[in-house]
């Protein structure tokens, strides 16, 4: 489906921002670990999750969808050998965290994904499930990935880098395992698994970058996933750079380890208010109202970086309408994403008219730039290039196009729907 983006009005109004991706992952994976039944509530129905929901059918849960927003996993005949090997599709989420639950599992099982996600790493899985005593069969790292039949024994695992899928995966492999496994990470990344996992009972205990489990049995415990603080980041950053914009954001999760980017903005003058702060199955949730602001130039680096990783190419599209210079740095996982983000942004950004060069770790963005448009934007396959080009198409001067904007179901199928209720 290509598009195109005309100039807007300004954005005004109150929406409601479907349901966070990362919970819904975990929510669905978690619950098929139980041998009880659970309800989901407000779960995600980008391709992601549902990739995930489907995995976990395959294993031998029972879905019962009881309306539009709710549905019971029944675990009670799970986990046991797929009949077919097991499609991630474009999931990374997907892929590591199944990596990490079906490697300690007594029977064989092959995980493969579309082109993308086929040529996306996956040795940073791989080798510390290895050391755990996992077997794979796979080609230098990639999917397709076959999974042999093993058990595992706990390690104390020191990552290069802050991942959350890494430690998820090696946090489900070790609900599993013989002994205690530790995962620590340099900064530290989402930590949804752990909060929903201690939720459900393990054996989990957490000390600053550093996570300890053991072998538990997970109780059943219905989940409530709130709004997707990475979906709502487009219309944020959408109300901050439309002229006259002035939008309330309902019910969006704003989790410490997520909400770097209202740090970002709020730092860059956006004026943005936190309203009716709240806990929902053990996650923070707010409403967040923003209006149009004079935004002003950031240096992004450092430990913010794991919590704001997602929001990157939306971040750049503030920075072309900040006053200075925008600096991002150690965003080189940037580069293992759904597309490498780093030089798709540069890219797409160039053509419409932005200042902003990429290095191998970011960029540096000089604002304000007036964006001239009129041109085709490429989503390299990757719905939150799609997104970030689409707002920054808001903007433009003259129209853009944008080709194949349906990549943006694999997270927000919801996205133009939302947009046209703002204007
Ligand atoms: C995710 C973690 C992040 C993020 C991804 C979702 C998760 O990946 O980019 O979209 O749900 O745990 P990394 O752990 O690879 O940084």
């Amino acid at each position: 489906m290509d598009i195109t983006v005309n100039k807007s009005k300004p954005l005004k109004g109150t929406i409601e921002i479907p349901a966070d991706k990362s919970i819904t992952h975990r929510a669905f994976m978690l619950s098929a670990l139980t041998k009880g039944s659970t309800k989901i509530t407000n779960y995600s129905k980008g391709a992601d999750c549902m990739s995930t929901l489907k995995i976990i059918e395959q294993l031998g849960c029972h879905i019962n969808y009881l309306n539009d927003k709710e549905l019971i996993i029944n675990a009670k005949n799970a986990i046991k050998a797929p009949a077919a090997a097991l499609d991630c599709g474009n999931s990374g989420t997907t892929t590591r965290f199944m990596a990490g639950i079906l490697s300690g599992q007594n029977f064989n099982s092959k995980l493969f994904g579309d082109e993308s996600l086929s040529k996306r790493p996956m040795k940073r899985v791989i080798h510390p499930l290895e050391l755990m005593g996992a077997k794979f069969i796979h080609n230098d790292y990639k999917l397709p990935i076959e999974i042999c039949a093993s058990q595992l024994c706990g390690i104390d695992y020191v990552s290069p880098i802050a991942s959350a899928q890494v430690k998820s995966c090696l946090l489900l492999a070790g609900l599993n395992a013989q002994g205690e496994t530790s995962f620590t990470e340099p900064y530290k990344s989402r930590n949804h698994t752990e909060l929903m996992i201690e939720n459900m009972n393990a054996d989990i205990k957490v000390e600053g970058n550093k996570v300890s489990i053991r072998k538990s049995i997970l109780n059943p415990v219905d989940i409530t996933v709130c709004g997707d603080i990475s979906s709502a980041a487009f219309f944020i950053i959408a109300a901050l750079i439309v002229p006259n914009s002035d939008i309330t954001i309902k019910n969006v999760g704003i989790n410490p380890t997520r909400s770097g980017i209202i740090d970002v903005l709020k730092s860059m003058n956006g004026d943005i208010s936190i309203l009716n702060e709240r806990i929902i199955s053990n996650e923070k949730v707010a409403d967040i109202n923003v209006k149009y602001s004079d935004l002003k130039a950031a240096v992004i680096q450092g430990s913010i970086i794991p919590r704001l990783i997602d929001e990157i190419p939306i971040i750049a599209v503030a920075a072309t309408q900040a006053q200075g210079t925008t600096i991002i740095k150690d965003a080189q996982d940037l580069r293992n994403k759904e597309a490498d983000r780093i030089t798709a942004m540069r890219i797409q950004l160039s053509k419409m008219g932005a200042d902003i060069q990429e290095n191998q770790d970011g960029f540096i963005i000089n604002g304000k730039s007036e964006l001239k448009g009129d041109c085709e934007i490429d989503c390299n396959h990757d719905h939150r290039i799609a997104m970030s080009a689409f707002v920054a198409g808001l903007i433009c001067k003259k129209p853009i196009k944008i080709n194949q904007f349906q990549w943006v179901n694999i997270s927000f199928p919801e996205f133009l729907e939302l947009y046209s209720n703002l204007t």
